[in-house]
């Protein structure tokens, strides 16, 4: 086993915007990232950083979901999305601690359940979230836009498997 970089597991800030761009490779997300910050600072979002003495080198957001028409019968469930790491420092456990983080702030929201959305080819996130305890519940065609940092609509599909975890 690799040693483990130095980093910190902490809440993002607007300060950290233009970093999770990752020098342009994310920029057509601005506007997504934009309003999950605004998101986290009502209280809707968690946005967490794996950071490396000021360099980002990973991330993952959650959406968290507290409404229902009968909040006694569907637990809370928090959302996993826009996980990744950095390709240097894949496969040295930053993604896994990336998870139990956001984990450990759902139970802390006392959250009962997690759900995560991968991409049905995407065979290397899968096999590290089952490792990690999720199940594969349902699929999802996986159809989406969003609006670009030029203010093009890009239109996403790419199916997807849905896993869940109780914390
Ligand atoms: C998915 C992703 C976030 C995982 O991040 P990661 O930092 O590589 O994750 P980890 O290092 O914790 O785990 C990856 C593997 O390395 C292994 N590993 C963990 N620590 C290790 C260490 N110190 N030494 C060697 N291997 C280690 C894990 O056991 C795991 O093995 P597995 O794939 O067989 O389960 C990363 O691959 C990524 O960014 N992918 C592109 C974006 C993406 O697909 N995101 C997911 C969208 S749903």
């Amino acid at each position: 086993m690799e040693a483990l970089p130095n980093f910190i597991i902490r809440n993002a800030c607007s300060e950290d915007l233009p970093a999770l761009e990752w020098e342009g490779e994310y920029r057509i997300f601005r506007r997504l990232y934009r309003r999950a910050m605004n998101e986290a600072k009502r209280g809707h979002r968690i946005l967490l950083v794996a950071d490396l003495i000021g360099r980002l080198i990973g991330q993952i957001f959650i959406q968290l979901h507290t409404i229902s028409a009968d909040p006694k019968k569907l637990p809370k469930t928090g959302y996993f999305y826009s996980f990744r790491v950095r390709s240097e420092y894949r496969n040295l456990g930053v993604g896994t601690s990336l998870v139990s983080s956001a984990e450990d702030a759902l139970r802390r929201g006392n959250f009962q359940r997690a759900l995560i959305g991968v991409a049905k080819d995407n065979s290397d996130a899968l096999r590290l979230y089952e490792r990690l305890g999720y199940r594969i519940i349902s699929e999802d065609p996986g159809e989406w836009s969003f609006i670009d940092d030029e203010n093009e609509v890009r239109k996403i599909v790419e199916p997807t498997f849905i896993l869940e975890k109780y914390l």
